[in-house]
């Protein structure tokens, strides 16, 4: 039994091996394989989600788990319950593993420390997303095979994303090229020394584009550029996915700002993987709790 919490703490091989069973399950026909009948999985989110919520169920269910949802804004945590009474709580019930989304970063480690049940990282604060980042590995191998040596540009709010925290560690594993753009507020110090930051105009240039949703919720301090300037500076604009290389990819991890950090008409545009992605989150998942199980 193993638990899922950074893809930092992944070697090349356990991604790789990841990888390759996201590939057999999203090349099995059949949508049921009730290999996880015996086992209770509880989905607890202490904040909001929509795909990685929902592609965890369907994964779940898909291998035929029996699965209990936990919603903090329908617990007793609105009684001032903690977050780890709450899982010893579900564990104490007899759960066999926790899908866990915290808002504070670094709390999910303590508690995997805590409990005897694996545990997986499904959103910490700005630490890690690792589903998410296995997920797109996943999208940019079915359009590139081996990463090694692909230019990725991940531009936007670098400072509140686990997404480019988990993509930062996959990516440079597999033997990707990782570069930033954002705008000064944006900026994650903590991580120059292993991504440059580079220009719009540079980033663009890259095999992958990957945008960032501005995180409104997370920016204590208020936003310096208004949405409308964002977009004029850091968006992915019609008019600059229209100058794109015709083999480069456009990812997003949704949900999208439409109209900000990329435009409308780009969202499902040919070059955009953004739907695909979320159709890969559910294979990916289903690799992940086979390994937390099997
Ligand atoms: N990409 C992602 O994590 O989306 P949700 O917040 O809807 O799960």
């Amino acid at each position: 039994e193993r638990s899922l919490l950074g893809i930092k703490e992944l070697d090349r091989s356990e991604i790789t091996g990841l990888l390759d069973r996201t590939a057999y399950w999203d090349n099995q026909s059949e949508k049921l394989t009730p290999i996880l009948n015996s086992h209770f999985i509880s989905n607890m989110f202490f904040e909001n989600s929509t795909r990685t919520r929902f592609s965890f169920e369907m994964a779940e269910k898909r291998l035929g788990a029996q699965v209990l949802n936990f919603t903090a804004a329908a617990s007793s945590v609105e009684k001032g319950e903690s977050i780890y009474d709450t899982v010893r709580t579900l564990e104490s019930m007899g759960i066999d593993a926790g899908v866990v989304r915290l808002k504070p970063a670094g709390v999910l480690q303590q508690l995997a420390e805590k409990v005897s049940i694996p545990l997986i990282n499904a959103g910490d604060g700005n630490n890690e997303h690792p589903t998410q980042a296995l997920l797109d590995l996943y999208t940019m191998t079915k359009t590139f095979g081996d990463l090694k040596g692909l230019t990725v540009s991940i531009i936007g709010d670098i400072m509140h994303s686990r997404v480019a925290r988990s993509n930062l560690w996959g990516l440079t594993k597999l033997g990707a090229k990782v570069q930033f753009c954002a705008p000064e507020n944006m900026k994650a110090p903590e991580l120059m020394e292993y991504a440059p930051y580079v220009t719009i105009e540079e980033a663009l240039k890259a095999d992958v584009v990957m945008m960032l949703r501005v995180q409104l919720e997370r920016h204590a301090s208020g936003i310096i550029l208004s949405a409308e300037d964002y977009r004029r500076q850091y968006g992915l604009t019609e008019e600059r996915a229209a100058k794109l290389a015709k083999d480069t990819i456009i990812m997003h991890p949704a949900p999208v700002n439409r109209n900000v950090e990329i435009d409308d008409a780009v969202v499902e545009c040919s070059q955009s993987r953004i739907f695909p992605q979320m159709s890969n989150g559910v294979p990916v998942r289903m690799a992940v709790l086979e390994r937390a199980l099997q």
